[in-house]
C-alpha cells in the first residue's frame, strides 16, 4: 500500500492507502472521490481523469504520445496534467500530491 493525498477542486484534501499496482483513477474510484470519474474505465479515450501532479518524481510512469494527445483535447490541460488512469501506483509515488482538475 502507498499513501497518496488526493486534493479536491474546493481544495479539500483525503489521504488514501492505495494498493501497488492499481491507477491513481482506480484508486481514487475505490475511496470514493468521486471527483474523477473514470468514464472510459481506464481506456484512455474521456479524459475524466484528469488531474494535475506539480512535482513528479522519478519513478512515475511516464506520460505517452497518446496520453498527451488526449489532454490536448482538454480546455483546463497545463504542463502538469496527467490521466489518473495511465499512473500506477507504486512505493516510489509515496506522499504523491494529486490535484484534481475542476472539469472532469
Ligand atoms: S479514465 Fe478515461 S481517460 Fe482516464
Amino acid at each position: 500500500m502507498t499513501r497518496i493525498v488526493y486534493v479536491l477542486p474546493d481544495g479539500a484534501e483525503r489521504l488514501v492507502e492505495a494498493s501497488d499496482g492499481e491507477s491513481l483513477m482506480r484508486a481514487a474510484l475505490q475511496n470514493d472521490i468521486s471527483e474523477i470519474v473514470g468514464e472510459c474505465g481506464g481506456e484512455m479515450s474521456c479524459g475524466t481523469c484528469h488531474v494535475y501532479i506539480d512535482d513528479a518524481p522519478d519513478g512515475i510512469d511516464p506520460q505517452s504520445r497518446d496520453e498527451r494527445e488526449l489532454l490536448d483535447m482538454v480546455d483546463s490541460a497545463r504542463p502538469s496534467s496527467r490521466l489518473a488512469c495511465q499512473i500506477a501506483v507504486r512505493p516510489e509515488l509515496a506522499g504523491l500530491c494529486v490535484r484534481i482538475a475542476d472539469a472532469q
